[in-house]
């Protein structure tokens, strides 16, 4: 449920009004941060170049509490930037889904916002399909609707350096702000250049022998709360074993999450956010690169204390007081690239992280008020498409995680964080004082049709199983319950199937047991010639055909960038072949499928 909102924010907008001030409101859409960063970004410098504005950074999701409260305070908006992340299957982040959906399914409407200027820079990446789309679309309507665009959409491309499409776009925002909020009296300082403030909290040390420290991710007993991003509850790893053959030289793991007695519900489809912490090796390096004792506790904080202080550029500080060992275990993202300046070959193009960059300069030891500024507050949670069904195992959420392992140009391997931790977990099986993490469901619409006699064809390569394993756990549920289901055809694809076949049994097992009709396996490194997914489709598609006329659901999992991009276009190729059409119009009818929800992606 969204938050309420506080009585504040009203009395503001009289201050600011009262001060002869002009509102500024930075809205964002953020997934994993860098939409937030920026908002937050723009906002500083703002505050910094012009003496009128009174600048407010706002959160999509908390800014209204339904469709009409956001209609209500947008039409009192006169100068607005979104800063919109495109994700997925060209999809909002989760926090601006509720906002896009009302504001982009609204285009009936007669326009309505002319007393609005605005801007829209968006995040994607240009490898993926529908590149920035969700900039684009929102940038489309906010002008459709009625409002002014005082600057072309940014597209900003996460492939190349993405702080360099911000700063080209802020360059082209600046002459434009100039003219709407320089004061007259301001114009000799028209040319003041603008020195941006390095960000900081405020840092306590205390004394370990008069404190008591608290584990903040304990669980909240309250009955009527749920557990989301930001309120993740604490379970156990009950299960963890790979899945991989001896003989491979790769890692997957298969992970459970016991969620007896948490209230924690999903459905067959969602995905899991989990929280880890960074490796014991990781702490020990960035403790060292900082100069700073593992078991100094501290505490950060804010100089106005309430926190989510308005216009403030820091989010709110971590729990604390905490140990700098606890500290940057859990709440800084030390394996990700460093996110500012100039860096696009030596960071982005060597894959960089944080602490190697820390390396190469080991007279730099930022204060840890410099530090968590600008590296916290949080290690991003890691989305998993969840690969089991609660019909199944109802106190049990399976993850099916492939490891993240290897070598970057500078020669440094990089493990990735969750994996690793998945991998490295000691389950409830074989300990008492087992791992642990904070989760939460994310809801998604990657669901099997409501109807079970409905066809469905199912196409997961490698870790693109996973949903389709909790698919077949669904679909067992039912037939044990005496349903009747309508044929399935499940398309896997892996290398060899000594090495990376996995869930092997399980999927022979669904096939004896009848919840899927037939099982089609792509091997890639066996024969003299790749065998992918694709191929396999082709060589069916009459039938997967005939199953998607008769009304049947199409859905594919994985690698967005090549498998579903080509496995879409064999689609494509499919519908041409199969009803004699023309390009244009099998492109239509792939559309449509989408358009009805019975073409969908759950891709990454
Ligand atoms: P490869 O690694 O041998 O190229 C799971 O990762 C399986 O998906 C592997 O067998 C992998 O094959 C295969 N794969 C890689 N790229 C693909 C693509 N563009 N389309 C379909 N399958 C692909």
């Amino acid at each position: 449920a969204p938050k309420p909102l506080s009585l504040k924010v009203d009395e503001d907008e009289e201050a600011v009004i009262a001060a002869g001030k002009t509102k500024v409101t930075i809205f964002y859409g953020t997934q994993t941060g860098t939409a937030e960063g920026f908002a937050k970004a723009l906002a500083e410098e703002i505050k910094a170049r012009y003496e009128k504005a009174a600048v407010k950074v706002v959160d999509l999701d908390d800014y209204a509490v339904d469709d009409e409260q956001y209609e209500e305070k947008l039409k009192k908006e006169t100068l607005a930037f979104f800063m919109v992340a495109t994700y997925g299957d060209g999809e909002p982040t989760d926090n601006a889904a509720r906002f896009y959906k009302w504001f982009t399914e609204g285009n009936e409407r007669e326009p309505w916002l002319h007393q609005l200027t605005y801007g829209v820079f968006g995040l994607g990446n240009r490898q993926y399909e529908h590149f920035n789309k969700i900039a684009k679309v929102l940038d489309e309507q906010l002008s459709e609707q009625g409002a002014k665009r005082l600057i072309e959409v940014g597209l900003g491309d996460d492939d190349q350096c993405i702080e360099d499409d911000f700063t080209a776009w802020r360059e082209l925002l600046w002459p434009e702000l100039d003219q709407l909020l320089r004061d007259e009296d301001d114009e000799n300082t028209a040319s003041t250049p603008y020195t941006a403030t390095i960000p900081e909290y405020r840092v306590v040390v205390h004394d370990p022998a008069v404190m008591h420290i608290e584990d903040n991710y304990s669980n909240r007993a309250n009955g009527n709360a749920s557990y989301d991003i930001h309120h993740p509850c604490r379970v156990n790893v009950a299960v963890q074993r790979e899945l991989h053959k001896p003989e491979s030289d790769r890692s997957c793991i298969h992970l459970e999450f016991d969620i007896s007695g948490t209230g924690i519900m999903y459905e067959t489809g969602d995905h899991v956010g989990v929280y880890v912490e960074n490796c014991f090796e990781t702490v020990e390096e960035a403790a060292i690169l900082l100069g700073q004792p593992l078991d100094l506790l501290f505490s950060i904080h804010t100089d106005k204390e309430d926190g989510a202080s308005l216009g403030s550029s820091l989010p709110p500080p971590f729990p604390g007081p905490c140990t700098v060992r606890t500290a940057l275990a859990r709440y800084a993202d030390l394996l990700n690239p460093p996110r500012k300046d100039e860096y696009s070959k030596w960071v982005v193009g060597s894959q960089r992280s944080l602490l190697e960059v820390m390396a190469a300069f080991p007279s730099a030891k930022p204060p840890l008020g410099v530090f968590f500024a600008a590296v916290g507050p949080h290690l991003q949670p890691r989305y998993y498409s969840i690969s089991s069904s609660p019909r199944f195992v109802p106190n049990r959420v399976h993850v099916t995680c492939a490891l993240v392992y290897g070598p970057t140009p500078t020669g440094r391997i990089h493990r990735g964080v969750c994996s690793t931790w998945m991998k490295n977990t000691v389950p409830l099986e074989k300990s008492h004082d087992c791992s642990w993490a904070p989760i939460f469901i994310r809801q998604s619409n990657f669901k099997l049709p409501a109807d079970p006699s409905i066809p469905v064809i199912m196409i997961g390569p490698g870790t693109g199983l996973a949903p389709f394993r909790g698919f077949l756990q669904e679909r067992m549920a039912l037939k044990e319950d005496g349903v009747q289901l309508g044929l399935s055809l499940l398309l896997f694809g892996c290398r060899n199937r000594r090495m990376d076949f996995i869930y092997e049994d399980e999927l022979n097992n669904f096939v004896e047991q009848g919840a899927l009709s037939e099982l089609i396996v792509a091997f890639s490194r066996e024969g003299p010639q790749k065998e992918y997914v694709q191929h396999k489709m082709m060589d069916k598609a009459a039938y997967i055909w005939s199953l998607i006329s008769k009304g049947g659901y199409l859905y594919v999992c994985g690698d967005a960038k090549g498998m579903a991009r080509d496995v879409h276009r064999t689609l494509h190729t499919i519908v041409q072949e199969q009803e004699s059409v023309d390009s244009s119009k099998a492109e239509s009818m792939v559309k449509k499928l989408q358009m009805e929800g019975r073409y969908l992606r759950d891709v990454w």
